[in-house]
């Protein structure tokens, strides 16, 4: 598989590819339909068998998942088991007062719709997407557990979740037999906690961890650094909350030490950015969410690659 790597997931049976990719802003429906299909197409030949979905990626939600069914159903169904596919729920779907956060009614009934988008029996992975404040953790995670017994998902996942709250919620799934497989955590270099934190939690529950925007939605690639922002980049043409022009260049001096120090290593900034987080001890893949098939051969092409040297990780540790 040119080049990939695959992690233990935690102390489960699952192996993860180094570089896994992420359908949230590169499926909805104002992305071009046959760069979708080439990213699939390209991420099985590289070995990037890890697509991870939520019920609300897109836009509009659901999109996300219904492309990305549709293309299982007319291309890649005979690579089904060569994939490691996951949803979520916890945020927002639809009004009223089931469609959000995570309750029981909730999570089973967005599980059913997203299955139903993916034309899939079945996920691998099925996350709660975000603590809820208001549901009894208990109530959440017997939703997990049912759900997983049901067939309906192979495995239980978190998504930030705070330490404390993943170590109990652990407990509860690992005396139901319905061990948590992973924890999904923002993390990228410049913007270390909470998710160290949370990498750091995930081993001590022996589960396994995946870091989200790696690249900080494309900001440590040093795109957007002293120059007019690039016209077709996330920050322009989405102009979301998420990542605007403003919170694009918000990080400048701490990108420009990192690009001055990926120059002087001889690596790109983006492999720089995707090396670190493989080194830090436990993560098993960076989740990173391409939208040309060239980014993706960029990102995959840090997998399989040496430990980053001694020196190079302290450069990048000193004054962030
Ligand atoms: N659990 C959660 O709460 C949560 C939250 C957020 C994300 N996620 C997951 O994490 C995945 C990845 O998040 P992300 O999209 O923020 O990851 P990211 O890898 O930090 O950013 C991806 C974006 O960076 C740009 N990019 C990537 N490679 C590049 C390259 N070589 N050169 C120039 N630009 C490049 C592209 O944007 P443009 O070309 O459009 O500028 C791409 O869409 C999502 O798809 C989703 O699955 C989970």
């Amino acid at each position: 598989m040119e080049g990939m790597e695959y992690r233990r997931c935690g102390k489960s049976g699952v192996l993860l590819p180094e570089v896994s990719l992420g359908l949230w802003h590169n499926f909805g429906d104002g992305d071009d339909p046959a760069e979708g299909r080439a990213l699939v197409a390209r991420a099985l030949e590289l070995g990037v068998c890890h697509f991870d979905l939520a019920n609300n990626y897109g836009p509009p939600p659901g999109a996300a998942e219904e492309r990305f069914g549709n293309l299982l159903q007319s291309e890649f169904s005979a690579h089904r088991d060569e994939m490691f596919i996951s949803t979520k729920a916890g945020y927002l779907m639809w009004g009223g007062p089931y469609g959000d956060w995570g309750s029981r009614k909730y999570l089973v009934a967005s599980l059913n719709q997203s299955l139903k988008r993916m034309k899939l029996d079945y996920v691998d992975v099925f996350y709660h997407h975000r603590p809820d404040p208001e549901t009894p953790l208990e109530e959440t995670m017997q939703a997990l557990i049912d759900i997983v017994r049901s067939g309906k998902a192979l495995y239980a996942g978190l998504s930030n979740y705070p330490p404390e709250l993943y170590a109990q919620a652990c407990a509860m799934l690992r005396e139901a037999h319905v061990p948590c497989l992973l924890h999904q955590f923002r993390m990228n270099l410049i913007d270390r906690e909470p998710g160290a934190s949370r990498l750091a939690e995930a081993v001590r529950q022996g589960t396994g961890s995946i870091a989200f925007s790696p690249l900080a939605q494309g900001v440590l690639t040093g795109k957007y650094l002293n120059r007019a922002l690039p016209a077709d980049s996330r920050a322009v043409r989405d102009n979301s909350v998420f990542l605007n022009p403003e919170r694009a260049r918000q990080s400048d001096a701490k990108v420009q030490r990192i690009v001055d120090i990926a120059n002087q290593a001889g690596i790109p900034p983006t492999q720089l950015a995707l090396r670190w987080l493989l080194c830090q001890p436990g993560l098993t893949s960076v989740l990173i969410g391409a939208r040309r098939v060239s980014q993706l051969e960029e990102c995959a092409a840090a997998a399989g690659q040496p430990p980053l040297a001694t020196d190079l990780l302290q450069a990048l540790d000193a004054g962030m």
